[in-house]
């Protein structure tokens, strides 16, 4: 176990800096090679916990799976198994992205239920109905999901409610039903685009990528494709926000700015100077303005950057509002940016900021990925040393973050945790 230590305050972030590429975006494509046998290389992956446990999982559904230099190289067997255990779905909730696959590839799935999370209530049903819909028999029994169908047939699906992981799921089922499915009030975030894309390289016939209505001929005979997964928007926006917490100046190369329209938008509502290139965005200069920002499927502003968001806002003079419209309980940090000083209110799906108190330093605790990451971008401000344990949750979504704000001149350190 691992713990960081950061001495904030007196250090200004400065450089140039590269972005990885998209967790978020790896996870489902690598659950799509199980479609079809084959070799499979996907380029630009980041090394982190969560990529290596979609490879465990796929190897235990009898894939060969080798992960060098952020290349993976997959070969799925002609034979697979169809069982997701408890162990790997319980470490990380992406893994129900093989209950699609599955049913569509060998007509059956058991896939360990997924439980509660730091987050608040994380429903699975739209999954589930989805894949009702096209046909599969879904019973719960022992904390397993059973899945089975003799085939898939299309139909059309209109989701409730924007749900990127069920919108994946559906996807990836669909391509492998006879005939037509359209998903209505589809995600459109670009990791769902990536995945529709990738699934067209595969053979898939899939229109309106980009908007709510996807339309799926599926059936065809898909075949093994390469690619190179997209830049992480989230952790562009995480490394943008370290800076401006700092009143720095960096470069994040190779990501795309078009993927951060609101965020970047909303940093310069807050004063910064954001400028933006093909595929670097450059910010610099200090913020003053107090801001409102509420959370919404893409292309509104992000759940995954709300809490990073609310660090920064505690530095800034002023009343600040974030309202969560995704998950109902995604501030389990506030509680930790409250002991460095923040004066952060909670009202049901609302927080409230009264920017402008120095943090100084304190041992803390990480909760999620992105509560980790925002701890990390709050004590890159606080006076004096900030300890924060559990830095396994911010090591399943960001390779070496530390590493590479240590290249633009942070003082942070990780070491062991006893
Ligand atoms: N929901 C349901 N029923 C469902 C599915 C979702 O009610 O069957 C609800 C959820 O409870 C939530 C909302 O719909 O209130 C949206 O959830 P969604 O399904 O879109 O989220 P997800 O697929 O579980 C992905 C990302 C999250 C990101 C959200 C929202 C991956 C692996 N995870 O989760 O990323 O916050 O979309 O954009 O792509 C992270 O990277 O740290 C992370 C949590």
């Amino acid at each position: 176990m691992y713990k960081f230590k950061i001495r904030g305050k007196a250090k200004k972030l400065k450089g140039i800096t590269s972005v990885s590429g998209s967790k978020n975006a790896g996870l489902p494509i690598m659950a799509a090679t199980l479609l079809a046998a084959g070799n499979y290389t996907i380029n630009n992956v980041p090394n982190i916990i969560d990529i290596r446990t979609m490879a465990e999982l796929l190897s235990i559904l009898g894939s060969k799976v080798e992960f060098k230099n952020h290349e993976l190289k997959i070969h799925t067997d002609s034979c697979i198994c169809y069982e997701a255990p408890y162990d790997l779905v319980k470490r990380m909730r992406a893994s129900i992205y093989v209950l699609g696959p599955l049913v569509a590839r060998c007509g059956k799935a058991r896939v360990s239920f997924p439980g509660g999370c730091a987050l608040g209530a994380r429903p699975i049903n739209l999954h589930l109905e989805g894949l009702q819909k096209l046909g599969t028999n879904v019973e719960i029994e022992h904390g397993y999901i059973n899945a089975e169908a003799k085939k898939l047939h299309g139909n059309e699906i209109i989701f409730e409610q924007r749900s990127v992981g069920a919108t994946a799921n559906i996807l990836m089922a669909s391509v492998l039903a006879d005939g037509t499915t359209i998903i209505r009030n589809a995600a459109c975030e670009p990791e769902i685009n990536a995945l529709a894309d990738f699934l067209i390289k595969m053979g898939a016939k899939i229109e309106g990528v980009g908007t709510d209505c996807l339309t799926v001929n599926g059936g065809q005979n898909l075949h093994p494709a390469d690619v190179s997964l997209i830049p992480d928007r989230i952790e562009t926006g995480t490394l943008l926000l370290a800076a401006a917490i700092t009143k720095g100046e960096i470069t994040v190369k190779n990501c795309c700015p078009s993927d951060l329209g609101i965020v970047l938008e909303k940093l310069r509502e807050i004063g910064f100077s954001v400028n933006v290139n093909n595929d670097s965005i450059t910010i610099s200069g200090k913020g003053k303005n107090p801001i409102e920002i509420s959370t919404n499927p893409y292309p509104a502003f992000p759940t995954d950057l709300q809490a990073p968001f609310a660090s920064l806002l505690s530095t800034i003079k002023g009343k600040s509002i974030i309202d969560e419209n995704i998950f109902s309980d995604r501030f389990m940090y506030i509680s930790e940016l409250q002991r460095l000083g923040a004066d952060i209110k909670l009202d049901k799906n609302r927080i409230v900021i009264h920017g402008g108190n120095q943090l100084t330093g304190a041992p803390l605790m990480a909760s999620d990925i992105r509560a980790a990451a925002a701890l990390v971008i709050a004590a890159l401000a606080s006076e004096g040393e900030t300890e924060i344990s559990r830095v396994y949750h911010l090591d399943r979504g960001y390779e070496r973050l530390e590493n590479k704000l240590a290249q633009l001149g942070a003082d942070i350190k990780r070491v062991e945790d006893n």
